[in-house]
């Protein structure tokens, strides 16, 4: 399903849901689908701003004809980032209408070579550079790594539209038009869990690109995934101020893998800590079953993550080590972290855990809890010792990291 509607003055929306990709990234479910924004913004001259995934272009290009008259294609194809989720139909929309130009900034230009093969007919656009469309005016504000080397903002100067890409983008496909209607938890929620799987790791220039966002002071915001928003997404801005400077929410994460329940008992006496010191939101995740994608947005949110699970073959469980992993590449910062495990025969399970409490941004908090075999009374009363512990560093945590934009 395509439908279109108007952002403004000569600018139509004409994004796609899709409702059919199960992993986003081949990695993120997708519950509640995505989609993928398009717009075409019309003066003398036409610009289509991004396109979508291959399999889209049919939508996209029933939704152009329904906008321009007759066999009219786009003059121009701004492409505010070259990842597949938007570029994808790019080589075919070309095909369709080959005197449409390719507008980017040189990294743009450099990926287009190695995934589309195109060198000729394209733009390239210095950092505040303009496209004139005649009566549209289109911005180049480059934002590197907002999500890879190449991505920017495109801001409309008449009617103050600014198309951002990835940033202030969410999962979920838009179910009634493009504009975000009441600002849910469930909208924050998947907003969130877009930003820890996808733009977490370069918060930082997140932080910059924020700043071109309030220097453009855009009237209305249109991400590249999820609703627009208006009145200079207030919203969303606010929490990707709080996001990107690691802000955490009071309360804590219980990850765990266990294989005959007796690292999941050690794991039910941390949270019991947790609650006996006065949390009162902690998320439980068990990790061979709870997809990393919904850990990692638990995690952006509250400030504490007790991480255990048993040793397996003289290391850590795998679900736990794919988390440590996640984490470490994720760059997530102003943390605390306990850890607890168990083992048979031969321990080893926990050394990857320590160096994770050991990593930029997060604090290891005593104590370490780990058991030979089932645990006794005493070892889960030390579990719940962790637990209590875990809250009192929070309470005591130095504050988020306060990244300059
Ligand atoms: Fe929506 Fe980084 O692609």
């Amino acid at each position: 399903m395509t439908h279109s509607a108007s952002l403004a003055d000569g600018i139509v929306w004409i994004g796609v849901n899709d409702r059919e990709t199960d992993l986003f990234e081949a990695l993120w479910p997708l519950p509640g689908g995505i989609s993928y924004n398009a717009a075409l913004v019309v003066g003398e001259q036409v610009a289509l701003i991004d396109a979508v995934r291959a399999p889209f272009l049919p939508e996209l290009l029933a939704a152009i004809r329904r906008v321009l008259p007759g066999d009219r294609g786009p003059d121009y194809l701004v492409v505010n980032h070259l990842e597949p989720d938007h570029a994808g139909a790019l080589g075919t929309l070309l095909g369709i209408f080959p005197g449409m130009r390719v507008v980017g900034n040189a990294k743009t230009l450099d990926l287009l070579t190695v995934y589309h093969g195109i060198t000729t007919g394209t733009v390239a656009l210095a950092d505040g550079e303009v496209l004139d469309l005649g009566g549209r005016r289109l911005r180049a504000l480059h934002a590197p790594m907002v999500h890879w080397p190449e991505t920017m903002l495109t801001f409309e100067e008449t009617s103050r539209v600014l198309f951002t890409g990835d940033l202030f983008g969410s999962y979920g496909a838009v179910a009634a038009g493009p504009f975000a209607g009441d600002v849910g938890t469930a909208l924050e929620a998947e907003a969130r869990r877009y930003y820890a799987n996808v733009l977490g790791t370069y918060s930082s220039m997140v932080r910059k690109a924020l700043a071109r966002v309030d220097a453009a002071d855009p009237a209305l915001v249109v991400p590249a995934h999820g609703p627009a928003w208006r009145d200079g997404a207030r919203p969303v801005r606010a929490w990707y101020d709080r996001w990107s400077r690691y802000e955490a929410e009071p309360g804590a994460v219980v990850a765990f893998a266990s294989m005959y329940r007796n690292t999941a008992r050690m794991a039910e006496s941390v949270a019991a800590g947790l609650a006996e010191a006065g949390i009162d939101r902690i998320a439980v995740h068990d990790l061979a079953r709870s997809h990393a994608s919904f850990v990692l947005a638990d995690l952006w949110r509250y400030g504490a993550l007790a991480l255990g699970g048993p040793t397996y073959n003289t290391g850590p469980f795998p679900a736990v080590a794919s988390l440590v992993r996640l984490l470490r590449t994720k760059r997530l910062a102003n943390r605390a972290l306990g850890i607890f495990g168990s083992y048979g025969w031969s321990g080893g399970g926990m050394e990857e855990l320590r160096q994770l409490g050991a990593a930029p941004g997060w604090r290891l908090v005593p104590p370490e809890v780990e058991v030979r075999g089932a645990p006794r009374e005493e070892t889960l009363a030390e579990c719940r010792r962790l637990g209590h512990e875990l809250a009192r560093a929070m309470q005591a945590a130095p504050g988020p990291a306060t990244a300059a934009p």
